[in-house]
């Protein structure tokens, strides 16, 4: 299943394609929308203007998550390398790879030479951090993966240590049992002694978090609805945004944010690419995204039992978000 086709291709930088996504997209919206509440998996946000109105939700004030981890890794990044020392870097989730400078300028520092698995479900976005990073890091040697975090884990290359980031509290976006999926896959395909560094957006109150995901520039909402123009642009269908509201709201019982897109009137959507139409009652939603908020013990738990040790851990003095580093010994414990 690896039609590989090499997109940026430089001395230093390679980007790979492993799967196709736009037919993953078409069955994974043909099976959403049949659904009695209707859902499309958030991964479809990130097209090239999905990815672009992602970096601007990153920089409005109400969204705090980005802007912390950044001054955690700040802090701790030195810590980090102390640590890991030579290695890999692979990252799920890169986007535009800016926290992950970071990492690199101390590395820089060191002098030591880098190589960087980035993996992101956006080409487009993978392409253009490899070439800015290159051109700042002459000692970097990039490898990318354009795909999903499934197929990006399957297509690794080899390495000797490596560090594994998965940041922003991309975690949020998996229910429970993906998440259980996730880890099984990476304690899979590491090796005893790489090591793991994520970032977790924790629970604090809802007069925090809701505002984050409906901030007042109405970023986020065009980032939501903007999965109506994808599926219009690449499987044809006929979605009038206009009569979609975007609702973000905190579900306490279960901790988590969730997005929806809500249709405001009664109405039949034509999707030609699917031969399909779909019908929505007047308030009747499509759920576009969970973003998980966590508490550590529980992580913690959870990664133990697949066979990851902690070795260090790093919050901002509100506690609103955690870095911890684990270390992948492969002995899950025998309860
Ligand atoms: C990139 C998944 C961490 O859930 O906060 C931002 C995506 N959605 N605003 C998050 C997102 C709405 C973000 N993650």
């Amino acid at each position: 299943m690896s039609t590989q086709h090499s997109a940026t291709n430089s001395a230093r930088s390679r980007i790979r394609t492993p799967v196709e996504i736009h037919s993953q997209f078409r069955e994974d919206v043909a099976t959403g929308l049949r659904r009695s509440q209707k859902t499309i998996p958030p991964k479809y946000f990130y097209d090239a203007p999905g990815s672009l109105l992602f970096e601007q939700i990153c920089q409005q004030p109400e969204y705090y998550l980005t802007r912390t981890e950044a001054m955690i890794l700040r802090d701790h990044v030195a810590d980090v390398v102390d640590v890991v020392g030579n290695c890999t870097v692979v990252e799920l989730g890169s986007g535009s790879a800016v926290k992950t400078r970071l990492l690199f300028d101390e590395y820089q520092r060191r002098e030591q030479a880098l190589h960087y698995v980035p993996i992101d479900i956006s080409a487009s976005m993978l392409e253009e951090s490899a070439r800015t990073l290159t051109t700042i890091y002459p000692r970097l040697q990039i490898d990318g993966l354009a795909t999903d975090y499934w197929h990006g884990l399957a297509a690794l290359p080899h390495a000797h240590t490596r560090l594994v980031l998965f940041l922003g509290s991309n975690l949020g976006n998996f229910t429970l049992a993906e998440q259980d999926q996730l880890f099984t896959q990476l304690a899979r395909t590491l090796q005893r002694g790489d090591y793991f560094l994520i970032g977790l957006d924790l629970r604090k109150p809802i007069a925090v978090l809701e505002p984050a995901y409906n901030d007042a520039a109405g970023v986020t909402a065009a980032f939501n609805l903007n999965l109506l123009q994808r599926m219009n642009r690449e499987l044809g269908a006929r979605f009038d945004a206009s009569t979609f509201a975007h609702h973000a709201f905190y579900n306490m019982d279960q901790h988590q944010v969730e997005m929806h897109l809500r249709s405001t009137v009664a109405q039949e959507v034509r999707i030609s690419a699917l031969e399909m139409r779909v019908a929505f009652d007047a308030g009747e939603t499509i759920h576009t995204e969970i973003s998980r908020k966590f508490e550590p013990a529980e992580v913690r738990a959870q990664l133990a039992s697949h066979g990851f040790t902690p070795r260090a851990q790093w919050a901002d003095a509100r506690e609103w978000f955690l870095v911890s580093l684990f270390q992948y010994t492969g002995a899950a414990p025998t309860a």
